[in-house]
């Protein structure tokens, strides 16, 4: 038994729906040896339940739960920071060739082993990780993510028209190859997501062959892209005919197990199907932002009922840090006036944290009440940073978390558990 010592914030009820940010200064979470959070309170009366248990002291800073990133792209964690390009031009010029580079195993494995600890460097605990093209990259992903303790979601990504030749794939190898890396994740702890790149990309059978393992594996998750740019929106409704909601709906890929990302330009009825089939929504903002797509529409996802997480989308998002990801949030809510949605610190935890959770269907993690998994990440600012100095004056417990979104990065975290675990610390991930 452990005692966590420290001022801890979360979000267990939903600031969207009028809950508060929850805060236990000098606080003490008790975790049991299996991970599982079994005691919360403040530190003296906890201590007080537990007095032989080790004490973990971590004040003075901020304990947070695991970050949640909901849209990452194993392969794109070498071409992060390429400006100036819309969507279309920078699959092209950017994404696409990197991502041919994965067609070689021992590069794919250098760069898995870059993107998860990248992500827990950054503070992320559970992640749902957009693949690559080639099913041995996916492989040795695999293993690696095994070794590492992070909580993933990922699966081979297919596309059969458009891209380069030699990132496409045929209905029939995208289902048996699916079926049979779900099969082989199974009872793993990793989580097979279905992964057509986009309805521009995919022919009406290779969606229909998505479907199918869908159908078939009840358990896995789908994930996609949507509605990101107004060119890609307007030539997938030349190809498909539908909205782009709908070339999803049409083969059976909504659910409340599916995450599409970006849904930057929706219409009203889009927004109801999503949320009719209660569908999660990355939304990711430094990725909207540095190719154009525009300002996210949180509102109106909220009014329809729309569930909304955050992502990272590296690599046209332009880090892992969902500290960025959350500010950027909010910025871009501020410029959309009295149409966007203003957001405290108590939101953007939410969609960093619990919100994620939620949209993974995670309900063992995504806040650190008694009975959940210790997913957890301490903000402990570097001592010659401004970070420390500005939560030294912070007003109350919301506005040293504001200030954590405005100033935080990757070298202000002191530390991160999974499952009360520390991640990567039993191997080093270097191939
Ligand atoms: N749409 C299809 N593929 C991609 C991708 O890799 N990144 C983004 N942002 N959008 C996409
Ligand atoms: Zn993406």
């Amino acid at each position: 038994m452990r005692i966590f010592r420290a001022t801890v914030l979360d979000t267990p009820d939903d600031p969207f729906t009028g809950g508060a940010l929850r805060v236990d200064h000098d606080g003490g979470i008790a975790v049991e040896h299996d991970g599982i959070v079994c005691a919360r309170g403040g530190f003296a009366d906890v201590v007080r339940d537990y007095p032989d248990a080790e004490v973990v002291d971590l004040r003075p800073g901020l304990l947070l739960p695991g970050f949640v990133d909901t849209h990452v792209h194993l392969p794109q964690v070498r071409v992060i920071g390429a400006l100036g390009m819309p969507l279309l031009d920078w699959l092209d010029k950017c994404a696409l060739p990197e991502e041919a580079r994965m067609a070689d195993p021992a590069y794919a494995r250098a760069v898995g082993a870059e993107i998860l600890r990248g992500l827990v460097a950054a503070g992320t605990t559970s992640a749902l990780v957009f693949g690559a093209h080639f099913r041995p990259a996916m492989e040795a992903f695999a293993d690696a993510v095994h070794e590492s303790g992070l909580r993933i979601t990922t699966g081979l990504v297919v596309a059969d028209r458009v891209l380069p030749e030699s990132l496409l794939t045929t209905p029939q190898r995208a289902y048996d190859d699916a079926v049979a890396l779900a099969d082989a994740w199974a009872d793993t702890g990793l989580r097979y997501a279905v992964t057509p790149r986009f309805s521009l990309s995919s022919s009406s059978e290779l969606l229909d062959a998505c479907g199918a393992v869908a159908y078939a594996r009840p358990d896995v998750f789908v994930t996609s892209h949507v509605n990101e740019n107004p060119v890609e929106v307007e030539r997938v409704r030349e190809l498909h005919g539908t909205d782009y909601v709908s070339t999803y709906e049409k083969y059976g890929l909504l659910g409340g197990s599916t995450v599409l990302a970006h849904n930057v330009h929706p219409s009203d009825d889009e927004l109801r199907l999503l949320a009719a089939r209660r569908t999660s929504v990355a939304h990711c903002p430094t990725s909207n932002s540095a190719l154009g797509s525009g300002l996210f529409p949180l509102r109106r996802h909220r009014l329809a009922g729309v569930r909304v997480a955050l992502g990272s989308d590296v690599g046209a998002g332009t880090g892992l840090s969902l500290l960025k990801e959350g500010l950027q949030a909010y910025f871009m809510q501020q410029l959309l006036g009295n149409q966007g949605e203003p957001l405290t610190a108590a939101h953007l935890l939410h969609l960093a944290t619990a919100a994620g959770a939620d949209a993974l269907g995670l309900h063992q993690v995504g806040d650190l009440s008694v009975g959940k998994e210790f997913d957890a990440v301490w903000v402990s600012p570097r001592s010659d940073g401004v970070l420390a100095g500005a939560l030294e004056h912070a007003k109350d417990a919301e506005d040293a978390l504001a200030k954590v979104f405005a100033l935080g990065t990757d070298a202000d975290l002191g530390g991160v558990w999974i499952g009360g675990q520390v991640p990567l610390a039993r191997h080093t991930l270097v191939p």
